[in-house]
């Protein structure tokens, strides 16, 4: 095997934060090293994001929300408050993690301890919305345009309208029961 190509995570690791200059980072925020962040995102007030994450276009981050180290944010997705994503988590465009369970216009909404978290090395697809104050396991996998309702166990694969279980991933996100050389021929296959 040939050596890979380093990406773009791995020339700024290390280095400071960088922010688009159309983004828009509130007083309080934190930024890890490595961590960049394009245009027209917003970084709400006491939003920590950790080191070497790649925070998409367009992408919003509430209040307080809580990211690990090398996440991959991309374009458009909302992270609305009392949310934490711990390390490696993918979230796909145009995700949506909502807060609140029963919302009205014109109210002060009380949340209370709702909290959604997400596991080391979870990938959630596009356009997944998840309802407020679940738990997704370390490395589940959410098929692109679900809607979870309910907890995701570690490793599982669901998909559908409501997300429901169909099968278990490995950490490399291909069904456990899949033969390696399977795994490997479409890998090589979607890369040429
Ligand atoms: C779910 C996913 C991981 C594939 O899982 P898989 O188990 O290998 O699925 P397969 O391709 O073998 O398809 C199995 C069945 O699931 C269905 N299926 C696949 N993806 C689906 C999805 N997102 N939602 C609903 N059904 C889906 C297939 O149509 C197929 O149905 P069938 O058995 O009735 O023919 C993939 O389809 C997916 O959603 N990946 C996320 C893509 C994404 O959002 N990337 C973000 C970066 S752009």
């Amino acid at each position: 095997m040939g050596k890979t190509k380093p990406g773009l995570t791995d020339t700024r690791r290390g280095k400071a934060a960088w922010v688009h200059p159309t983004a828009v980072r509130h007083p309080g925020s934190r930024l890890g090293k490595g961590t960049r962040v394009w245009a027209y995102a917003e970084i709400r007030e006491r939003a920590v994001i950790g080191n070497d994450c790649m925070v998409g276009n367009g992408v919003y981050v509430d209040t307080g929300v809580r990211i690990g180290d090398r996440c991959n944010i991309h374009n458009k997705a909302l992270l609305y408050r009392n949310l934490c994503l711990e390390d490696d988590v993918f979230v796909g465009p145009g995700v949506c993690f909502t807060n609140d369970p029963r919302p009205r216009a014109n109210r002060i909404r009380d949340l209370g301890r709702n909290c959604t978290q997400v596991g080391r090395g979870a990938s959630i697809g596009a356009n997944v919305t998840i309802l407020p104050d679940l738990k997704l396991g370390r490395y589940c996998m959410v098929a692109a345009g679900s809607v979870v309702t309910s907890d995701v166990p570690d490793y599982a694969l669901v998909r559908g309208v409501p997300a429901r279980v169909r099968g278990k991933v490995g950490q490399d996100g291909f069904a456990v029961t899949a033969k390696k050389s399977e795994a490997k021929r479409i890998l090589k296959r979607r890369s040429s």
